[in-house]
């Protein structure tokens, strides 16, 4: 009976211990994300911050911010872009899809949003990065 209950009872430790390492490891995480910049809307999924990580690590936010909001003469803001209507230095119209979006990293000079003489530096990135991205677009407004 007593030696049931610890069992119990140990297994109920161990199971709160783990919770409070992955709470620990969680914290040390966004310590990190937050280092200097502002921490993310808490609206986002684990998705969203991992897309986050992403952009914060391959510097996209030295010209997008840091939460993709803009910097003025930098770069556009990423917030609310995935569907919407983006100009172009043509005077074009299209629509930010996902398509459009892997060709502004991997190709920026192909469609130049307008307002920005430069374009920005092209990037080959791996899938894994551009769909981390991309789910984060869906959910930066
Ligand atoms: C050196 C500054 C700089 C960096 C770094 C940078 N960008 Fe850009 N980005 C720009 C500029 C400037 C534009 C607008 C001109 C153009 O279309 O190329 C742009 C445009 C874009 C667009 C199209 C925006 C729109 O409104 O249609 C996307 C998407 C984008 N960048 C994503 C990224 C991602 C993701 C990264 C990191 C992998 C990144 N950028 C890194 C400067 C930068």
């Amino acid at each position: 009976m007593m030696g049931r209950s610890n069992q119990v009872l140990s297994r109920v430790v161990r199971a709160g211990l783990g919770l409070a390492s992955l709470l620990l490891a969680a914290a040390a995480l966004a310590a990190c994300g937050a280092s200097g910049t502002p921490l993310p809307d808490p609206s986002l999924s684990p998705a969203g911050h991992a897309g986050l990580e992403t952009m914060r690590s391959l510097g996209c936010g030295s010209c997008h911010g840091a939460n993709g909001q803009g910097v003025d003469g930098l770069g556009p803001s990423l917030q609310s872009l995935l569907g919407s209507q983006t100009t172009l230095s043509d005077g074009s119209v299209v629509v930010a899809d996902a398509d459009y979006i892997r060709l502004a990293i991997s190709d920026p000079e192909a469609q130049i949003v307008q307002g920005f003489g430069l374009p920005m530096p092209p990037y080959r990135l791996d899938e894994v990065d551009v769909d981390a991205l991309l789910m984060l677009f869906e959910e930066l407004e």
